[in-house]
């Protein structure tokens, strides 16, 4: 199985466009040893040709344009998307279906909460009617095994995060099962997984567990603290409060990881506010003392 990480920043990627915190001041100022980074979405395939993008960040023509085996080898118009399959319906994993447009019908592959939000809050599959038709398959948050066309020896399983409802989401503070999943995916022939879960912000038994039979771990790595957007001034936000659980601390996803000991393990969307951007950092070094690696754009795995 391949895995290409097209982004691997959170919401505003890195350097943010206005954000003159440590980190993204002197990312500009030439001061930082560590990568820019574009929001979050990787693209999964067994062949190499035929790709399965799980999430559309509004960076996608970007991460398309530096990624040759998805561009066009055949005919007028061509693509080596096959379908899209969303975690959320945040506006850094979804937006990017609007770039889609002039494609032929998207394939895309959504909990029933997700496709809800993507009719009201931010109506994209409303407004992509009149472009490329967007054919919605639901998918259920029990772990019930699914196959996706095109997409050959590929399984994937999900279930039900406690996370977040996006900001916009006429749900916000109303949870339901199926506004944030996790993913194993699965290469039938090879028995190889892997584990995707941007936004987690608890970590439930049945995570647990599902982490514990994957090949590759690819988690949650926004914030390192809890605290991170507040001490900064930036806002009055804490991590766990928007679904996502900090790196640091009792009970953390170092912690958690920990725990997991035969597994690649490699963070994902990660906040421009991070100190683990950068890679001289003390908190960098803890990640790397616990074999723990953080996700960049262009990053590639065969499992
Ligand atoms: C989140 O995951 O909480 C987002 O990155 C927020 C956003 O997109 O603004
Ligand atoms: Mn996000
Ligand atoms: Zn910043």
């Amino acid at each position: 199985m391949k895995i290409r990480v097209l982004g691997a920043g959170a919401g505003g990627g890195f350097p943010q466009w206005n954000c003159n915190c440590d980190n993204c001041g002197r990312y500009r100022r030439g001061e930082f040893n560590g990568k820019a980074r574009t929001q979050s979405s990787i693209a999964v395939s067994s062949d190499g040709r035929n790709w399965l993008l799980f999430n559309t960040s509004p960076d996608i023509r970007a991460q398309l344009e530096a990624f040759p085996a998805i561009q066009p080898k055949t005919g007028i118009r061509d693509t080596g998307i096959k379908a899209v399959l969303l975690i959320d319906s945040q506006i850094d994993h979804t937006t990017g279906m609007l770039m889609l447009r002039e494609g032929k019908p998207l394939e895309v592959y959504c909990t029933e909460m997700v496709k809800q939000d993507l009719s009201s809050g931010f109506p994209l599959f409303t407004m992509l009617k009149d472009y490329c038709t967007v054919n919605h398959h639901p998918i259920a948050c029990d772990e019930t095994p699914f196959e996706i066309p095109s997409i050959d020896d590929i399984r994937i399983y999900a279930h039900a995060l406690k996370s977040k409802a996006p900001p916009y989401s006429p749900h916000r503070h109303d949870p339901h099962d199926g506004d944030n999943i996790g993913v194993i995916v699965e290469q039938i022939s090879t028995g190889k997984k892997l584990y995707y879960s941007p936004g987690l912000g608890e970590i439930e038994p049945h995570v647990f567990k599902a982490m514990q039979t994957v090949d590759c771990l690819m988690v949650d790595g926004t914030f390192w603290t809890d605290d991170e957007m507040v001490v900064r001034g930036i806002s009055q936000k804490r991590a766990r409060e928007i679904g996502h659980l900090p790196q640091s601390g009792p009970g953390g996803m170092i912690e958690v990881l920990n725990g997991v000991p035969k597994t690649r393990k490699i963070l994902i969307h990660i906040n421009n506010t991070n100190p683990i951007l950068d890679e001289d950092s003390p908190e960098r070094k803890t990640l790397d003392a616990s074999g723990i690696e953080v996700a960049y754009d262009g990053l590639e795995i065969d499992l």
